[in-house]
């Protein structure tokens, strides 16, 4: 029974405070199942401390929590008591209070658990702020349940403590209002996924953590097994292919909120270990995951957030790349790129001539761009992380006219030939970068996402959904000098493009998918190869010998030689989720314990060295 189940039915019973009898509450659960047995007097609380009203004056509760703030005006003390539910206003007064009520109230400090006792009254000055800003409580009895050293930083809203010295404390950062609201989002959405896809018929299954390391995708965390020397288990980097054996078996719908592990380069959006809502289906295409994944989203938006979403809308990867110049385009403003060479090449500027791309955007309304500014703008996209080595600008001008960093080049004609394809009218600004597709692409993309956040185009209170579609089945990489899957290796390339294959294997189209939010990639699937042939064929393009293939997902090929069905699905990242409906960009908000940017858990010390013994009962020569 919760606190406020047991405050409904004990006043319902009209107990008074003073019966010491234990008394059997029955839960009032629908089955009515349960029997609880409390001591009503012992209790450590009669209310929450974000429970009382005006209505409730004149009351005697107890109230338990932890001392926010103590204010000591001489002959009055006020103390804000805190616990998860709100903040209640304890108030001592000389004259009206024993005198060792004071002395106690006088005493407390900071982050003190107590309990009080006494009467509710209507306050003075109200505080509005608070739903318990109308009462405040008359302790009669001030009990302290464990002092506390002074925190190392404030628990309220707006901390003086820095990242570090709160993910070292983290449990006191967690009695942060604005931090426990994001888990308690987290756990709120937990909750509505799992209604949703149960609803929809999808079985929740565990599959294991000790797995197998498999070179594919990103790095592994491994853990040695000390009953097999020599042998190392890997932690999932996701369930994919046991969600996919759950098809062999007939499953149909699986479903499962998952943390999977991967040992990669740290952002914002990227943690070690992280959750999945990890999904896969028998029997279906493309359009049936659309269909299914988007009822998901947008049950989670209409009952987490309120808002009711429009259909989703599709966008290739192809188009994508060219309209965006990014896989995950942010679509909350418009913005999108123009090719120019055959309006900006053969003018006799040799750093456009010499390009393969040369790509532009219209900054609508900046026009009144400053010197300072542009040279902001060059600055920024010369950063090495966008990695451009010069911006072109093009102003349009009031007047009609045109003014250029490369009038030296193109004439008022030639410039405005640009604008038209730009659809720039006067007042725009039009930013141009050139160079190799891929980079050119790339640092526009930045640029875009830049200029968007300026002008205030990339709001968080406004949700823009794309379905990413069919993506390249493979992905050349330059360090290995092979190809990779884009996606992973058990994703099944495009039936009309098959042919090629052999011939342009970089051309070859998957059927795979991202759902992507204002800008972050939130889930990604794809229909899968259900028939050995066809796998062992993929694992054959990505450079996997026979025995290779066999040693390392011979599990799977076998299966699929027991009746495997068309089968396919989708993983979203449960933390992005989080962060996009709390309207963060980092998921590490969202996270009770995060690990910090170098993959430490910087309270409980880890990773840490192991002992000798440990290492020698592993079989693990680290010298
Ligand atoms: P993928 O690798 O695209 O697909 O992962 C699915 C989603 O998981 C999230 N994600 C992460 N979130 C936080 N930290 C990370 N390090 C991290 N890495 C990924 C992203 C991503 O879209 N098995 C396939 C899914 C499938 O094919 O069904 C998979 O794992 O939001």
């Amino acid at each position: 029974m919760n606190l406020p189940e047991i405050h409904k039915f004990k006043s319902s019973q009209n107990i008074k405070r003073e019966n010491k009898a234990k008394i059997i509450y029955l839960l009032s659960t629908k089955s009515n199942k349960f029997a609880l047995l409390k001591n009503i007097v012992d209790m450590h609380r009669t209310h929450t401390c974000g429970e009382l009203r005006i209505v409730d004056v004149d009351k005697e509760v107890t109230l338990s929590g932890w001392v926010q703030k103590v204010r000591n005006k001489g002959g009055m003390v006020w103390v804000d008591l805190r616990d998860r539910y709100g903040i209640t206003q304890l108030i001592v007064e000389e004259g009206s209070t024993a005198t060792e009520i004071i002395d106690a109230a006088k005493n407390l400090g900071r982050e003190f658990v107590i309990k009080a006792t006494g009467i509710v009254a209507e306050r003075y000055a109200k505080n509005d702020k608070i739903p318990t800003g109308d009462i405040e409580i008359k302790p009669s009895r001030i009990e302290i349940l464990n002092s506390s050293k002074t925190p190392p930083f404030t628990i309220e809203d707006e901390t003086d403590g820095g990242e570090d010295i709160r993910m070292k404390y983290r449990y006191l950062d967690l009695r942060r209002n604005v931090i426990r609201e994001k888990l308690q989002l987290r756990h709120s959405m937990m909750q509505h996924v799992r209604s949703f896809l149960s609803n929809e018929d999808f079985i929740e299954v565990e599959t294991p953590v000790l797995i197998k390391s498999t070179p594919e995708g990103a790095r592994d965390f491994v853990v040695p097994s000390r009953m097999n020397a020599g042998e190392f288990y890997a932690l999932p980097q996701s369930p994919q292919t046991f969600k996919q054996l759950l098809m062999v078996s007939g499953f149909d719908r699986y479903f499962q909120i998952v943390k999977c592990f991967r040992d990669e380069d740290l952002r914002a959006d990227r943690q070690p270990e992280f959750t999945q809502i990890d999904c896969e289906m028998s029997f279906v295409e493309t359009e049936d995951i659309y269909n299914n994944f988007e009822g998901l989203v947008k049950y989670l938006f209409k009952n987490v957030k309120g808002i009711t979403l429009n259909e989703v809308p599709r966008m290739t990867y192809a188009n994508a790349m060219k309209y965006y110049g990014s896989d995950k385009p942010d679509t909350r403003f418009d913005m999108k790129f123009t090719e120019l060479n055959s309006v900006a090449q053969n003018k006799g500027f040799n750093v456009f001539d010499s390009a393969e791309l040369v790509v532009g955007i219209n900054a609508k309304g900046c026009a009144e761009y400053t010197r300072k500014q542009l040279d902001g703008l060059t600055d920024f996209v010369r950063r090495p992380q966008v990695g451009a080595k010069g911006l072109v600008y093009v102003k349009c001008n009031s007047d009609g006219t045109f003014k250029s960093s490369v009038d030296k080049f193109y004439s008022q004609e030639d410039l405005k030939e640009w604008a038209d394809k730009m659809e720039a009218v006067a007042g725009d600004l039009l930013l141009v970068l050139s160079g190799d597709t891929a980079h050119t692409q790339n640092a526009l993309n930045e640029l875009r996402l830049h200029m968007g956040a300026a002008l205030g185009l990339r709001d968080k209170n406004n949700f823009a959904p794309l379905w990413v579609t069919d993506f390249p089945l493979l992905e050349w990489d330059e360090d290995t000098q092979r190809f990779h899957a884009m996606h992973h290796p058990f994703t099944s390339p495009k039936a009309e493009d098959m042919h090629k294959l052999d011939s342009k294997p970089g051309e070859v189209r998957a059927n795979a998918y991202d759902l992507v939010i204002n800008g972050v990639e939130i889930g990604g699937g794809s229909i899968r190869i259900h028939d050995r042939e066809m796998q062992k064929l993929m694992f054959k393009h990505l450079g996997f010998t026979e025995k290779e293939a066999q040693d390392q997902f011979g599990f799977l090929m076998d299966a699929f030689e027991y009746g495997a069905p068309p089968h396919g699905g989708i993983a979203f990242g449960f933390d992005r989720l989080c962060a996009l409906f709390g309207g963060s960009d980092s998921i590490r908000d969202y996270i009770a314990f995060p690990k910090n940017n170098s993959g430490r858990d910087v309270m409980i010390d880890s990773p840490s060295p192991i002992s000798a013994e440990q290492l020698k009962e592993l079989a693990i020569n680290i010298n």
